[in-house]
Protein backbone atom coordinates (compact mmCIF):
# COMPACT_ATOMS: atom_id res chain seq x y z
CA UNK A 1 0.00 0.00 0.00
CA UNK A 2 1.89 3.26 -0.91
CA UNK A 3 2.15 5.90 1.84
CA UNK A 4 -0.43 8.63 1.54
CA UNK A 5 2.41 11.54 1.08
CA UNK A 6 5.15 10.36 -1.16
CA UNK A 7 7.77 12.11 -3.54
CA UNK A 8 7.46 11.37 -7.84
CA UNK A 9 10.46 10.35 -9.28
CA UNK A 10 10.74 13.96 -10.91
CA UNK A 11 11.33 14.99 -7.32
CA UNK A 12 8.09 16.26 -6.83
CA UNK A 13 6.08 15.85 -3.50
CA UNK A 14 2.61 14.42 -3.85
CA UNK A 15 -0.69 13.35 -2.30
CA UNK A 16 -4.47 11.95 -2.42
CA UNK A 17 -6.97 14.38 -2.69
CA UNK A 18 -9.05 12.80 0.15
CA UNK A 19 -11.84 15.69 -1.06
CA UNK A 20 -12.22 13.22 -4.10
CA UNK A 21 -12.06 9.65 -2.35
CA UNK A 22 -14.21 7.20 -1.86
CA UNK A 23 -14.91 7.79 -5.94
CA UNK A 24 -11.94 9.03 -7.49
CA UNK A 25 -8.09 9.00 -6.33
CA UNK A 26 -6.97 11.60 -7.70
CA UNK A 27 -2.88 12.53 -6.79
CA UNK A 28 -2.54 16.17 -6.33
CA UNK A 29 1.37 17.89 -6.64
CA UNK A 30 2.26 20.04 -3.71
CA UNK A 31 5.12 22.24 -5.24
CA UNK A 32 5.36 24.80 -3.28
CA UNK A 33 4.07 26.23 0.10
CA UNK A 34 0.56 27.78 -0.84
CA UNK A 35 -0.04 24.59 -2.19
CA UNK A 36 0.40 22.54 1.01
CA UNK A 37 -1.40 25.42 2.64
CA UNK A 38 -4.25 24.98 0.42
CA UNK A 39 -4.50 21.23 0.49
CA UNK A 40 -4.53 21.36 4.17
CA UNK A 41 -7.38 24.38 4.73
CA UNK A 42 -9.33 22.95 2.00
CA UNK A 43 -9.29 19.34 3.30
CA UNK A 44 -7.46 17.59 1.01
CA UNK A 45 -4.91 16.56 3.06
CA UNK A 46 -6.34 15.95 6.92
CA UNK A 47 -5.70 14.20 9.95
CA UNK A 48 -3.92 15.57 13.00
CA UNK A 49 -0.29 13.66 12.15
CA UNK A 50 -0.90 13.96 8.44
CA UNK A 51 -1.49 17.41 8.24
CA UNK A 52 1.86 18.24 10.67
CA UNK A 53 3.92 16.15 7.65
CA UNK A 54 2.09 18.75 4.67
CA UNK A 55 2.88 21.56 6.78
CA UNK A 56 6.71 20.20 7.50
CA UNK A 57 7.29 20.05 3.83
CA UNK A 58 5.20 23.31 2.77
CA UNK A 59 8.15 25.35 5.66
CA UNK A 60 10.42 23.54 3.45
CA UNK A 61 9.12 24.64 0.41
CA UNK A 62 8.68 28.02 1.14
CA UNK A 63 12.59 27.87 2.62
CA UNK A 64 13.61 27.43 -0.92
CA UNK A 65 12.09 31.04 -2.08
CA UNK A 66 13.58 32.65 1.11
CA UNK A 67 15.18 31.13 3.95
CA UNK A 68 16.16 34.23 6.23
CA UNK A 69 15.06 34.54 10.07
CA UNK A 70 11.93 36.73 8.87
CA UNK A 71 11.17 34.30 5.69
CA UNK A 72 11.33 31.57 8.47
CA UNK A 73 8.94 32.88 10.87
CA UNK A 74 6.59 34.35 8.37
CA UNK A 75 6.31 31.20 6.98
CA UNK A 76 5.55 29.26 10.23
CA UNK A 77 2.64 31.71 10.81
CA UNK A 78 0.81 31.21 7.50
CA UNK A 79 1.40 28.05 7.61
CA UNK A 80 0.61 27.59 11.57
CA UNK A 81 -2.29 29.34 10.80
CA UNK A 82 -4.07 26.76 8.29
CA UNK A 83 -5.87 24.67 10.79
CA UNK A 84 -5.83 25.49 14.51
CA UNK A 85 -7.05 22.44 16.60
CA UNK A 86 -4.47 19.48 15.60
CA UNK A 87 -1.37 20.23 17.88
CA UNK A 88 0.50 17.62 15.33
CA UNK A 89 1.11 21.19 12.83
CA UNK A 90 2.31 23.01 15.30
CA UNK A 91 4.93 20.28 16.75
CA UNK A 92 6.04 19.49 13.12
CA UNK A 93 6.59 23.11 12.04
CA UNK A 94 8.48 23.73 15.36
CA UNK A 95 10.99 20.62 14.59
CA UNK A 96 11.30 22.03 11.30
CA UNK A 97 11.92 25.36 13.08
CA UNK A 98 14.26 24.27 15.33
CA UNK A 99 16.25 22.00 12.94
CA UNK A 100 17.03 24.98 10.62
CA UNK A 101 17.01 27.69 12.63
CA UNK A 102 20.78 27.40 13.94
CA UNK A 103 22.01 26.78 10.27
CA UNK A 104 22.56 29.83 7.56
CA UNK A 105 19.97 30.86 5.33
CA UNK A 106 21.48 28.55 1.85
CA UNK A 107 21.61 25.61 4.25
CA UNK A 108 18.17 25.59 5.81
CA UNK A 109 15.42 24.64 2.73
CA UNK A 110 17.66 21.10 1.91
CA UNK A 111 17.48 20.70 5.95
CA UNK A 112 14.16 21.38 6.28
CA UNK A 113 13.53 18.59 3.66
CA UNK A 114 15.47 16.30 4.85
CA UNK A 115 13.80 16.91 8.78
CA UNK A 116 9.95 16.77 6.88
CA UNK A 117 11.14 13.50 5.45
CA UNK A 118 12.16 12.16 9.02
CA UNK A 119 8.58 12.72 10.59
CA UNK A 120 7.41 11.17 7.82
CA UNK A 121 9.75 8.09 8.58
CA UNK A 122 8.64 8.80 12.22
CA UNK A 123 4.60 8.91 11.85
CA UNK A 124 5.15 5.37 10.00
CA UNK A 125 7.10 4.20 12.80
CA UNK A 126 5.22 5.55 15.29
CA UNK A 127 1.75 4.22 14.04
CA UNK A 128 3.02 0.49 13.92
CA UNK A 129 4.15 0.84 17.69
CA UNK A 130 0.34 1.93 18.30
CA UNK A 131 -0.82 -0.68 16.32
CA UNK A 132 1.01 -3.14 18.41
CA UNK A 133 0.17 -1.68 21.60
CA UNK A 134 -3.40 -1.36 20.62
CA UNK A 135 -3.73 -5.08 19.52
CA UNK A 136 -1.93 -6.16 22.57
CA UNK A 137 -4.90 -4.06 24.53
CA UNK A 138 -7.93 -5.34 22.30
CA UNK A 139 -6.79 -9.12 22.07
CA UNK A 140 -8.20 -9.54 25.69
CA UNK A 141 -11.15 -8.54 23.91
CA UNK A 142 -11.51 -11.44 21.86
CA UNK A 143 -14.52 -13.70 21.77
CA UNK A 144 -14.83 -17.88 21.32
CA UNK A 145 -17.24 -16.74 18.80
CA UNK A 146 -17.76 -13.92 16.67
CA UNK A 147 -15.51 -10.81 16.05
CA UNK A 148 -14.18 -8.12 18.48
CA UNK A 149 -16.92 -5.01 17.76
CA UNK A 150 -15.14 -1.79 17.85
CA UNK A 151 -16.93 1.67 16.62
CA UNK A 152 -15.04 4.40 15.23
CA UNK A 153 -16.11 7.83 14.46
CA UNK A 154 -13.86 10.14 11.66
CA UNK A 155 -11.19 8.57 10.09
CA UNK A 156 -8.26 8.11 11.97
CA UNK A 157 -6.63 5.42 9.47
CA UNK A 158 -4.08 5.55 7.09
CA UNK A 159 -5.35 8.39 5.03
CA UNK A 160 -5.07 10.53 8.21
CA UNK A 161 -1.63 9.61 8.84
CA UNK A 162 1.82 8.60 6.25
CA UNK A 163 0.80 4.98 7.21
CA UNK A 164 -1.35 2.29 9.22
CA UNK A 165 -3.28 5.20 11.03
CA UNK A 166 -3.68 5.70 14.81
CA UNK A 167 -6.54 4.40 15.88
CA UNK A 168 -7.09 1.78 12.94
CA UNK A 169 -3.57 0.91 12.94
CA UNK A 170 -4.32 -1.87 15.39
CA UNK A 171 -7.66 -3.03 13.56
CA UNK A 172 -4.89 -3.63 10.87
CA UNK A 173 -2.69 -5.53 13.44
CA UNK A 174 -5.69 -7.47 14.58
CA UNK A 175 -6.67 -7.91 11.18
CA UNK A 176 -2.97 -9.32 10.05
CA UNK A 177 -3.04 -11.24 13.39
CA UNK A 178 -6.03 -13.45 12.43
CA UNK A 179 -8.11 -12.01 14.89
CA UNK A 180 -11.71 -11.68 13.84
CA UNK A 181 -12.70 -8.00 14.32
CA UNK A 182 -15.57 -5.82 12.68
CA UNK A 183 -15.80 -1.86 12.79
CA UNK A 184 -19.16 -0.01 13.00
CA UNK A 185 -18.19 3.09 10.70
CA UNK A 186 -19.71 6.29 11.95
CA UNK A 187 -20.28 8.14 8.59
CA UNK A 188 -19.00 11.53 10.56
CA UNK A 189 -21.12 14.07 9.47
CA UNK A 190 -20.71 16.54 8.13
CA UNK A 191 -17.89 15.87 5.82
CA UNK A 192 -18.53 12.32 6.21
CA UNK A 193 -14.62 11.19 6.59
CA UNK A 194 -16.41 8.02 8.23
CA UNK A 195 -18.37 7.15 5.90
CA UNK A 196 -15.69 8.04 2.76
CA UNK A 197 -12.56 7.50 4.03
CA UNK A 198 -12.61 4.95 7.05
CA UNK A 199 -14.66 2.81 4.65
CA UNK A 200 -12.95 2.92 1.83
CA UNK A 201 -9.58 2.44 3.48
CA UNK A 202 -11.23 -0.46 5.36
CA UNK A 203 -12.42 -2.22 2.25
CA UNK A 204 -9.25 -1.73 0.95
CA UNK A 205 -7.54 -4.12 3.46
CA UNK A 206 -10.52 -6.32 3.45
CA UNK A 207 -11.61 -5.93 6.86
CA UNK A 208 -15.07 -6.17 8.16
CA UNK A 209 -17.44 -3.20 8.31
CA UNK A 210 -20.46 -1.42 8.40
CA UNK A 211 -21.34 2.12 7.90
CA UNK A 212 -23.90 3.57 10.06
CA UNK A 213 -25.35 7.29 11.05
CA UNK A 214 -23.92 8.89 13.81
CA UNK A 215 -26.26 8.90 16.15
CA UNK A 216 -26.80 4.88 15.53
CA UNK A 217 -23.84 4.84 18.16
CA UNK A 218 -25.52 4.29 21.46
CA UNK A 219 -28.25 1.93 20.57
CA UNK A 220 -25.72 -0.20 19.49
CA UNK A 221 -23.73 -0.10 22.90
CA UNK A 222 -27.24 -0.55 24.56
CA UNK A 223 -27.64 -3.94 22.64
CA UNK A 224 -24.20 -4.87 23.29
CA UNK A 225 -23.11 -4.76 20.21
CA UNK A 226 -19.88 -2.80 20.50
CA UNK A 227 -16.71 -4.20 22.52
CA UNK A 228 -15.12 -0.82 22.48
CA UNK A 229 -14.93 2.62 21.35
CA UNK A 230 -11.74 3.10 19.29
CA UNK A 231 -10.80 7.18 17.77
CA UNK A 232 -7.96 9.43 17.21
CA UNK A 233 -7.22 12.65 17.96
CA UNK A 234 -6.19 16.51 17.40
CA UNK A 235 -5.15 17.47 20.53
CA UNK A 236 -4.82 15.89 24.12
CA UNK A 237 -4.55 18.57 27.21
CA UNK A 238 -2.27 17.83 29.99
CA UNK A 239 -5.58 16.52 32.33
CA UNK A 240 -6.13 14.27 29.73
CA UNK A 241 -8.94 16.08 27.79
CA UNK A 242 -9.17 15.04 24.39
CA UNK A 243 -10.02 16.85 21.35
CA UNK A 244 -11.65 15.07 18.21
CA UNK A 245 -13.65 15.15 15.66
CA UNK A 246 -17.41 16.78 16.32
CA UNK A 247 -19.61 13.99 18.25
CA UNK A 248 -16.59 12.09 19.58
CA UNK A 249 -17.72 13.47 23.36
CA UNK A 250 -21.30 11.79 22.83
CA UNK A 251 -20.27 8.35 21.91
CA UNK A 252 -17.92 8.88 24.69
CA UNK A 253 -20.84 9.24 26.84
CA UNK A 254 -22.81 6.44 25.54
CA UNK A 255 -19.91 4.14 26.14
CA UNK A 256 -19.58 5.70 30.07
CA UNK A 257 -23.25 5.02 30.39
CA UNK A 258 -22.99 1.59 28.41
CA UNK A 259 -19.45 0.46 30.30
CA UNK A 260 -18.32 0.03 26.82
CA UNK A 261 -14.14 0.73 27.14
CA UNK A 262 -13.65 4.10 25.14
CA UNK A 263 -9.68 4.40 23.74
CA UNK A 264 -7.94 7.21 22.31
CA UNK A 265 -4.77 6.53 20.45
CA UNK A 266 -2.70 9.01 19.39
CA UNK A 267 1.41 9.89 18.96
CA UNK A 268 3.01 11.82 22.10
CA UNK A 269 3.39 14.50 19.91
CA UNK A 270 -0.35 15.20 20.09
CA UNK A 271 -0.41 15.74 23.60
CA UNK A 272 0.14 19.10 24.01
CA UNK A 273 2.04 20.42 26.80
CA UNK A 274 0.88 24.22 27.49
CA UNK A 275 -2.76 22.85 27.26
CA UNK A 276 -4.07 22.39 31.00
CA UNK A 277 -7.85 21.36 30.00
CA UNK A 278 -9.87 20.67 26.82
CA UNK A 279 -10.97 24.54 27.87
CA UNK A 280 -7.25 25.21 26.66
CA UNK A 281 -7.87 24.09 23.28
CA UNK A 282 -8.87 25.53 20.00
CA UNK A 283 -11.99 24.43 18.42
CA UNK A 284 -11.96 24.92 14.52
CA UNK A 285 -15.25 26.38 13.03
CA UNK A 286 -15.77 25.46 9.62
CA UNK A 287 -18.03 26.85 6.69
CA UNK A 288 -21.68 26.80 7.58
CA UNK A 289 -22.19 25.40 4.29
CA UNK A 290 -20.30 21.80 4.81
CA UNK A 291 -23.31 21.53 7.29
CA UNK A 292 -26.14 22.42 4.49
CA UNK A 293 -24.79 20.61 1.80
CA UNK A 294 -23.88 17.16 1.38
CA UNK A 295 -21.08 16.04 -1.46
CA UNK A 296 -21.67 12.89 -3.22
CA UNK A 297 -21.76 11.44 -6.18
CA UNK A 298 -24.59 11.43 -8.77
CA UNK A 299 -26.19 8.84 -10.70
CA UNK A 300 -24.59 9.95 -13.91
CA UNK A 301 -20.86 9.56 -12.03
CA UNK A 302 -20.39 13.28 -11.02
CA UNK A 303 -19.38 14.78 -7.85
CA UNK A 304 -21.69 16.96 -6.38
CA UNK A 305 -22.88 18.86 -3.25
CA UNK A 306 -26.72 18.77 -2.52
CA UNK A 307 -28.72 21.18 -0.60
CA UNK A 308 -30.19 19.50 2.94
CA UNK A 309 -31.38 22.75 4.52
CA UNK A 310 -34.12 25.09 3.65
CA UNK A 311 -33.32 28.52 2.20
CA UNK A 312 -31.88 30.73 4.70
CA UNK A 313 -31.38 29.06 7.57
CA UNK A 314 -28.79 29.81 9.41
CA UNK A 315 -25.93 26.67 10.36
CA UNK A 316 -23.08 26.27 13.03
CA UNK A 317 -20.59 24.06 12.08
CA UNK A 318 -17.57 23.21 14.92
CA UNK A 319 -15.51 20.77 13.78
CA UNK A 320 -14.41 19.38 16.80
CA UNK A 321 -15.39 18.81 20.63
CA UNK A 322 -14.10 18.26 23.66
CA UNK A 323 -13.92 14.39 25.57
CA UNK A 324 -13.20 14.90 29.48
CA UNK A 325 -10.41 12.58 30.78
CA UNK A 326 -13.06 11.24 32.92
CA UNK A 327 -14.61 8.85 29.98
CA UNK A 328 -11.76 8.28 28.34
CA UNK A 329 -10.55 4.12 29.80
CA UNK A 330 -6.67 4.99 28.36
CA UNK A 331 -4.47 6.67 25.81
CA UNK A 332 -2.76 3.92 23.47
CA UNK A 333 0.35 5.75 22.01
CA UNK A 334 3.74 4.84 20.44
CA UNK A 335 5.24 4.54 24.18
CA UNK A 336 2.62 2.22 25.20
CA UNK A 337 -1.08 2.42 26.83
CA UNK A 338 -1.52 5.16 29.51
CA UNK A 339 -4.25 6.97 31.95
CA UNK A 340 -5.63 10.13 30.75
CA UNK A 341 -4.45 11.68 33.71
CA UNK A 342 -2.18 14.53 34.84
CA UNK A 343 0.47 12.15 36.07
CA UNK A 344 0.03 9.11 33.19
CA UNK A 345 0.80 12.38 30.51
CA UNK A 346 3.45 14.02 32.42
CA UNK A 347 4.95 10.47 32.63
CA UNK A 348 4.85 9.78 28.87
CA UNK A 349 6.31 13.14 28.08
CA UNK A 350 8.85 12.90 30.19
CA UNK A 351 9.95 9.73 28.83
CA UNK A 352 9.51 11.07 25.30
CA UNK A 353 11.86 13.61 26.45
CA UNK A 354 14.58 11.44 27.68
CA UNK A 355 14.77 9.79 24.17
O1 LIG B 1 -11.18 17.34 10.27
P1 LIG B 1 -10.29 16.14 10.12
O2 LIG B 1 -10.78 15.16 9.09
O3 LIG B 1 -8.85 16.53 9.93
O4 LIG B 1 -10.40 15.41 11.53
C1 LIG B 1 -9.67 14.24 11.75
C2 LIG B 1 -9.91 13.67 13.08
O5 LIG B 1 -10.68 14.15 13.86
C3 LIG B 1 -9.08 12.47 13.42
O6 LIG B 1 -9.78 11.64 14.31
C4 LIG B 1 -7.80 12.95 14.11
O7 LIG B 1 -7.15 13.90 13.34
C5 LIG B 1 -6.89 11.83 14.38
S1 LIG B 1 -6.04 11.34 12.91
C6 LIG B 1 -5.03 10.07 13.17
Amino acid sequence: MPRTLWIESDGQLATWDQTRLPFESAVIPLGDEAACARAITTMQVRGAPLIGAVGAYGLALALRVRADDEALAAALERLGGTRPTAVNLRWALERVRDRVRPLPPDQRASAAWDEAARICDDDVACNERIGRHGRALLEALAKRAGPINILTHCNAGRLATVDHGTALAPVYALHAAGVAVHVWVDETRPRNQGASLTAWELAERGVPHTVIADNAGGLLMRQGRVDVVLVGCDRVAMNGDVANKVGTYLKALAAWDNHVPFYVACPVSTIDPWARSGDAIPIEERDPGELTHVGGRAPDGTIVAVQVVPDGSPALNPAFDITPARLVSALITEQGTCDASVPGLRRLIGSERAR
